[in-house]
Formats: C-alpha cells, sequence, structure tokens
C-alpha cells in the first residue's frame, strides 16, 4: 500500500546480505566486479521527476557502491556512466551527465583519494571537452599510488571501438615492421585493451531489469557471471550489492573444462 503511494521504500540501511557476506570464504567472491548503471529515467519518470533527477540521484548510489567496495575490499569496480552510443541522446541530457562527471571529479576527488582508491577512466577520451581530459588526468594522477579499490570509470566507452583501437594498435606495429602477425594472440591483444591493468571481469551487474550487455565490455567478460536486478541504479544499496557477492560466491565456474567434483 505505501509502496504504491510513495514508490519505492527499499530501505537504505537494510543489512541482511551484507551481515551474511562476513562469514563467507573469500576465495569465493570476484576480484573485479562491472556495473551496468542503469534506470537512473526509469526512476525519475516513476516519481514524475525529470530525467536529469535520475542522474543526480545516480550519483549518490555511484557513492554508496564505491564505498561498499571498498568496505568488501573488491580488488577492481568498473563502471558504465557514458557508451560511445550515448551521444545519441537529446544534447541538453548529454550535456547536463558531462557536467555531473565534471562536479563529481571536483567534489569527490579529495575524499577518493584519502579512501586510497585508484580512480582510473576507460574509453576514448580524447573524444571528450578538453577540460573534462584535464580533470580525469588530474584525478588519475593524484591517486596512480593508492592500493585500494581499483576504480575505473567508463566514459564514451564501447566495447567494440576499444577493440577496434586494439586492432589498429597492432596493425600500426605490424606496418612498422616490429610485429609479425603470427605472433598475435589474445594475450598479446589484451594488452592493447584499455582494462590491461585490471584482473579480469568476474562478474558484471546490470540494475533496472534489462537483460544485455550493451557494449560493454565485451571481450573481457568472455567467462564473465552475470547478476540482473529490477531496482533501478537510484535504488541499488550496498546490501543489494552483497546479494550479488552472495550469488556469485554460489556459482558453479568451469571456464570451458569441467568441475573438478565431477
Ligand atoms: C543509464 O540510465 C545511465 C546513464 C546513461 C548514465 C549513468 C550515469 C550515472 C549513474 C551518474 C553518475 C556517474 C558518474 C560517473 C558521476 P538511463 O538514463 O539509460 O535510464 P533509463 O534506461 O531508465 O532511461
Amino acid at each position: 500500500m505505501w509502496k504504491k503511494i510513495f514508490g519505492n521504500t527499499k530501505d537504505e540501511n537494510s543489512n541482511t546480505y551484507t551481515s551474511l557476506l562476513e562469514n563467507i570464504d573469500r576465495t569465493r567472491l570476484p576480484r573485479h566486479v562491472a556495473i551496468i548503471m542503469d534506470g537512473n529515467g526509469r526512476w525519475a519518470n516513476g516519481k514524475g521527476m525529470v530525467r536529469s533527477a535520475g542522474h543526480t540521484a545516480g550519483v549518490k548510489a555511484l557513492k554508496r557502491t564505491l564505498k561498499a567496495a571498498s568496505d568488501f575490499h573488491l580488488e577492481a569496480l568498473t563502471v558504465y556512466a557514458f557508451s560511445t552510443e550515448n551521444w545519441k541522446r537529446p544534447t541538453a541530457e548529454v550535456d547536463f551527465l558531462m557536467k555531473l562527471f565534471s562536479e563529481y571529479l571536483e567534489k569527490e576527488i579529495a575524499e577518493m583519494d584519502s579512501e586510497n582508491v585508484r580512480i582510473d577512466f576507460i574509453g576514448r577520451l580524447d573524444g571528450l571537452s578538453p577540460a573534462l581530459q584535464k580533470q580525469i588526468d588530474d584525478a588519475r594522477r593524484r591517486t596512480v599510488n593508492n592500493t585500494g579499490v581499483k576504480f575505473n570509470v567508463a566514459v564514451n566507452y564501447g566495447g567494440q571501438d576499444e577493440m577496434v583501437r586494439a586492432v589498429q594498435s597492432l596493425a600500426q606495429d605490424v606496418k612498422a615492421g616490429s610485429l609479425d602477425p603470427e605472433n598475435i594472440d589474445s594475450k598479446l591483444l589484451e594488452s592493447r585493451l584499455d582494462t590491461k591493468d585490471l584482473p579480469p571481469v568476474d562478474l558484471v551487474i546490470r540494475t533496472s531489469g534489462d537483460i544485455r550487455l550493451s557494449n560493454f565490455l565485451i571481450w573481457q567478460t568472455a567467462y564473465a557471471e552475470f547478476w540482473f536486478t529490477d531496482t533501478n541504479w537510484p535504488d541499488f544499496t550496498k546490501d543489494d550489492l552483497a546479494k550479488a557477492l552472495l550469488d556469485f560466491s554460489q556459482r558453479d565456474r568451469r571456464f570451458g573444462g569441467l568441475n573438478k567434483k565431477k
């Protein structure tokens, strides 16, 4: 009843799954979690608000999630903030998002640094405004020696675009005579991807009910596990992340091989 009247009544402070996670064998947890933060627009529409209000609420969810990732001692967290296809959105929304990214960096970088977070960005960054590129560069440099969670923000990122750039880089070496095409293998290709310094993606989380990858980390997710929730991104909590991690810990990952017990 109340839910119908007020929309979401989810308890942000619920910690059912978070407490369960405390007793888990840590070797069963993912090293690298990647999140498709979807549903900002639907969250706002559902509350009779403009889409941009959903994105602003999405920033709060991101702050909660990064803190949770640190609390759960994840090695790496990668979030999909803006895809190579998101330029198709109305200019006002694109401009709003770019401003939001810039404000986020300005306001949050000091705290991230003090929390030992190493922030990095993946995607075609030269397609962003020079001012945002400078902020990204500064944020990277400032936190490069931090040893906590490796936090990666995918901006102007597309998995296909990333592959094209990787192949172009290999082709340049072939053209220059420093690489024999026969020596190209998956390891070498991986070394040209934006994620070259990161552990493999173990778990992909997508919020808001859509069940697709949307050009996110298409190479890196070859053997990833997937976890979907109907919760819109602005409502995603620390306990939701704990639930996903618990679910992951029960999965039987075989990587194309056989289960040891069988
Ligand atoms: C997808 O929801 C979300 C985006 C395209 C933007 C993601 C941005 C944020 C979560 C803001 C915080 C990010 C940073 C890095 C500060 P949608 O707009 O497609 O929602 P809909 O599918 O319901 O329309």
